[in-house]
């Protein structure tokens, strides 16, 4: 027991440094890139697991499509970037490769296919999840996930911690076999600034002034406390317009479905666990977690994705051509506003609008009785001309 005890606390001191030292180099990584100064912006595409490809081709198509003029004028280039799949990260024993993660640093912006994660506790090399991965390398600090129902009065963006709290540390837990495990949860004080940061400056230029907090502070008093605390300060310092509300994630996951008060709510900024849950819980009000899309951005790069898995069942059921692309087209758009091209991604969101509402004329059930993803995308085409 002691030589366990031991081994655990010399674990406990590495990670601690290597926090220390991640905090260290946060400010270098969090400065921002000009895209309208760039000769070529590279967007990389990661097909992923399950349906991955399936969407993703239709996602490519959408982009050329979209961008016809600047791919044409070399102002843009689609780089498709292979081997981020199960297999391949098996094989390689690394939850993304090395030489995939080098061709990826090479683009500016990622769209990014479901990637699928290996479950813990099944006895197979325990993986970290690609997504948490690619995060934590590209320091993606803000998970950025708007919800938009307007006949329900919602438009809500959640603005996620991406690089810290439960999952920085999610696989490096300590164990004494047969006793107990231990798991960490990390927040730092650059790293709470920064994201609530965006989302204050997300709120200033887009005209909101409700801001929730969300933690469980009362029971995490220090990695919660700490972000509640932070966030509150940075506001009364430099964004004094804003209405700050503080909640905890219990009573917020009830506020969401609570029609007397929900549609008050405009900016979330939330620790990483926390944001995961709620965001599919918010995407299910909006329809379900296939029509969500989610931006993770950082400093120097950025990544688009759907919000939803790879869904194997679908695949092994022979149905992969029937799956919804309407998550990672809402990424599509996100990516397109990201990188300054607001025109094409108004185009696309309108189309989308039209594509999705209850009288379309073509409708993706994610089964043999409704449209493939091919389908979906050629109305889209139609509709955006
Ligand atoms: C998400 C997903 C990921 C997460 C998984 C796939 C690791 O649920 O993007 O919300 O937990 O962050
Ligand atoms: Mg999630």
């Amino acid at each position: 027991m002691d030589n366990y005890i031991k081994t655990a606390t010399e674990q406990f001191e590495t990670l601690l440094r290597e926090q220390v030292a991640r905090t260290e180099r946060m400010a270098e990584l969090s400065k921002p890139v000009d895209y309208a100064n760039l000769d070529t912006l590279v967007i990389g595409v990661c097909d992923g697991d399950g349906i991955g490809p399936i969407i993703c081709r239709e996602a490519v198509r959408v982009l050329e499509y979209l961008l016809k003029d600047k791919i044409a004028a070399g102002k843009v280039e689609i780089r498709r970037i292979e081997g981020l799949t199960l297999e391949n990260r098996i094989a390689k024993e690394k939850s993304i490769p090395d030489d995939v993660l080098a061709a990826i640093k090479e683009c500016h912006v990622l769209l990014k296919g479901p990637t699928t994660t290996p479950k813990g506790g099944t006895g197979a090399k325990e993986l970290e999840s690609a997504n948490v991965a690619l995060r934590r390398e590209l320091d993606l600090f803000a998970n950025v996930r708007p919800v938009c129902v307007p006949e329900l009065g919602i438009d809500w963006t959640f603005y996620r911690e991406n690089t810290e709290g439960e999952y920085v540390l999610g696989s490096r837990g300590v164990e004494i076999p047969d006793v107990l495990c231990c798991d960490f949860k990390v927040t730092t004080d650059l790293g709470t600034e920064r994201i609530a940061r965006a989302a204050y400056e997300f709120a200033r230029n887009n005209g909101k002034k409700n801001i929730s907090i969300v933690t469980k502070a009362n029971i995490m008093k220090k990695t919660d406390g700490k972000f509640a605390r932070i966030c509150r300060q940075l506001a009364e310092k430099e964004y004094p317009e804003l209405e700050l509300e503080d909640w905890y994630i219990d009573i917020m996951a009830a506020n969401l479905v609570n029609p007397a008060i929900r549609s008050k709510f405009e900016v979330f900024v939330l620790p990483n666990l926390y944001g995961d849950i709620i965001t599919d819980e918010a995407a299910q009000i909006q329809g379900g977690v296939g029509t969500a899309g989610s931006a993770n951005v950082g400093g120097r790069y950025a990544m688009f994705e759907a919000i939803h898995g790879s869904a194997p069942r679908m695949i092994e059921e022979g149905i992969g051509e029937y799956a919804n692309p309407s998550s990672i087209f809402k990424a599509v758009e996100m990516l397109l506003r990201h990188v300054g091209y607001a025109a094409e991604a108004e185009k696309l969101s309108e189309a989308m609008k039209i594509c999705t509402a209850d009288d379309a004329k073509v409708k993706v059930t994610g089964d043999r009785d409704g449209a493939t993803c091919a389908e979906f995308s050629d109305y889209l085409f139609a509709t955006i001309q």
